[in-house]
């Protein structure tokens, strides 16, 4: 039922990387099919099962509608439920795969009545691309330009009714005008413990992996927020499991299968500590920029931004500032660095190193 246009994502293997997302991994069958199947996302998931059922009774396409939250989410899985739950195909795509406007083109003028057009990282899309886009979305038609130079000229074409569904991790960096045209647009937010215990629990009963509720609640709360890291670890601690112990996931299997790949107790992996010290030993705590910091410990500023970031400030270890980042109180103590007491040292206050570039 789906086509899967999307290009390979250049990002390192991890175990707690929410944008990897090999399809390798058997992620895809873990995938729910149906918004009762979907787990957490409640206000999302309210608001979508009213649009849903509405457009249905109308006999209408769903509005075009922009998903945007962190990585592995459930961005592309919720879009998937969303034209099952319309009964219409779906065509999947990203923003970076659509080189020119006539791939585009081609893309759009191939949907039937009603069907949708997955866009992920909507917000990579090149702006010629996107100027074929504005008109599409909003008057349900494309100019295509035939020959080149004094000679060209163009035509109009009348697409089907269709529903553009964009993700983004990054809805800022959308311009106004596309934003614009998005009917609904829903945030997905971090999962909380409860829920990516559930998660775990449906896909180890879907992989038929024995786990007691100690160790699903040891995965949901060390796979920061993200079922998509959930779901790996889950595989992972299996592994330990059927190895080193009889099979089962115990609280007590997945504590040391977590530990030794170097998950902290509240789901800091080995690159969130590096940030925290490197903000405090490096910056005295912050404000530090994104760029110099990004430069600090080598990884992508978008990568720090997307993925690291958004967990650690929900977590209460680092906050954002107008000058930079700073640690938090909470960083230093988890980290084992003593919190300067003198006002002039704290993060945050005049007299720092640190500085927003
Ligand atoms: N697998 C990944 N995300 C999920 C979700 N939100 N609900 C159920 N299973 C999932």
């Amino acid at each position: 039922m789906s086509i899967d246009f999307t290009s390979g994502r250049e990002s390192v293997r991890k175990l707690t990387d929410p944008a990897f997302n090999g399809f390798d991994d058997g992620e895809v069958s873990l995938r729910p099919q149906s918004l009762t199947d979907y787990i957490g996302q409640e206000k999302a998931k309210g608001n979508l099962r009213v649009y849903i059922e509405a457009a249905r009774q109308r006999g209408e396409p769903l509005d075009h509608v922009l998903l945007h939250g962190p990585p592995g989410l459930g961005k592309t899985t919720l879009a998937t439920i969303i034209a099952n739950e319309m009964g219409v195909d779906i065509r999947k795509t990203s923003g970076p795969a659509i080189e020119k406007p006539r791939d585009l083109a081609a893309l759009l003028t191939n949907l039937n009545d009603n069907d949708i057009l997955f866009v992920d990282e909507i917000h990579r899309m090149n702006r010629a691309v996107e100027e074929i886009l504005y008109p599409a979305m909003e008057d349900g038609e494309i100019d295509i330009i035939l020959g080149q130079g004094p000679s060209a000229n163009s035509i109009r074409l009348e697409l089907k009714k269709f529903t553009l569904i964009g993700a983004t991790t990054r809805s800022g960096q959308l311009s106004a005008p596309l934003r614009d045209r998005f009917g609904v647009i829903l945030k997905l937010e971090l999962y909380e413990p409860e829920e990516l215990q559930k998660i775990v629990e449906r896909s180890a009963g879907l992989l038929k992996i024995g786990i007691d509720k100690g160790g699903s609640m040891e995965i949901a709360r060390r796979s920061r927020g993200t079922p998509r890291i959930a779901n790996r670890m889950l595989r992972r601690v299996r592994d330990f499991a059927q190895v080193m112990a009889d099979g089962v996931i115990t609280k007590e299997v997945a504590d040391d299968a977590l530990n030794r790949m170097e998950v902290d107790q509240l789901g800091l992996d080995a690159i969130d500590r590096r940030l925290l010290q490197s903000i405090i030993l490096h910056y005295g705590g912050g404000p530090v920029g994104l760029d110099t910091l990004a430069a600090t410990i080598n990884e992508e500023a978008v990568t720090i931004e997307d993925v690291y970031e958004p967990f650690l400030m929900q977590q209460g270890f680092l906050t954002r500032t107008p000058r930079g980042r700073c640690a938090t109180r909470l960083a230093y103590a988890h980290l084992g660095l003593p919190y300067p007491e003198q006002p002039a040292k704290r993060p945050g206050l005049d007299g720092q190193i640190g500085f927003e570039d």
